[in-house]
């Protein structure tokens, strides 16, 4: 049985209160801390760089996934290393030197991802899939947290996981945005790995309790 992971976005934190939410992650079952960085250009929102990340990993005590929702991508990507991004996560849509941008994250000793918008057809990771480490789909469209999920992302699930058992990629399957109680289970029957969740953790009564209930839901056998 393969264990799914959960990996809360900081987006929807208290920023007043960043510390405390960091700490609770630390003390959760969750698996990673999600990073979303947007540049106003790529994406119609602006968050953080550089100099909050590096902050963030000096109390964090799990891996960072960095989400980089912006143009150019491969300008910063040992900047967000240097600064402790353990998976460097780059738009599809973003990157006309894909195959190249892939190995320039490895080559910082970082794991790849490529992201998705909901237009875009997995088909379009084919010849790059056994080189991925990570293929995110996105389940609403990227800009902000607190979206509805969109339904069409679970056949893109099933379609990628296919690719991916065909092959020999290691890639895991991570989906994000619109996450929640209500449609774990049928992201994990599609064959998701890795499940982002903004608001249903840091806006539910009791986050920490929710990380363990998305994290208790059983995972498909292998
Ligand atoms: C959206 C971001 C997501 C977002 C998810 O553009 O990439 O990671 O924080 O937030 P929720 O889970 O609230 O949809
Ligand atoms: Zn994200």
């Amino acid at each position: 049985m393969k264990q799914h992971l959960i990996a809360p976005s900081v987006l929807a934190a208290d920023f007043t209160r960043l510390a405390d939410d960091i700490e609770m992650v630390n003390q959760s079952e969750a698996d990673w801390f999600h990073l979303d960085v947007m540049d106003g250009r790529f994406v119609p929102n602006i968050t953080f760089g550089m100099f909050i990340i590096e902050a963030i990993h000096k109390m964090a005590k799990k891996p960072l996934d960095v989400h980089l929702m912006i143009l150019e991508p491969e300008k910063y990507i040992e900047a967000f290393r240097k600064v402790g991004a353990h998976v460097i996560t780059v738009h599809y849509e973003a990157c006309p030197h894909l195959h190249r941008t892939i190995h320039q994250i490895k080559e910082t000793g970082a794991l790849a991802g490529v992201a998705l918008n909901p237009h875009t057809p997995v088909q379009v990771l084919e010849d790059v899939i056994e080189d991925l480490d990570l293929a995110l789909i996105m389940s609403v469209n990227p800009g902000f947290g607190g979206q509805k999920f969109i339904y069409q992302t679970l056949s893109k699930v099933r379609r990628l996981r296919e690719m991916i058992d065909a092959t020999n990629s290691p890639a895991l399957i991570e989906i994000d945005g619109g996450v929640g109680l209500h449609n774990t289970e049928a992201l994990l029957q599609a064959g998701a790995d890795v499940l982002v969740a903004g608001n249903s953790v840091f806006a539910a009564a009791d986050p920490r309790a929710t990380i363990s209930a998305l994290k208790a839901f059983q995972s498909v056998p292998l």
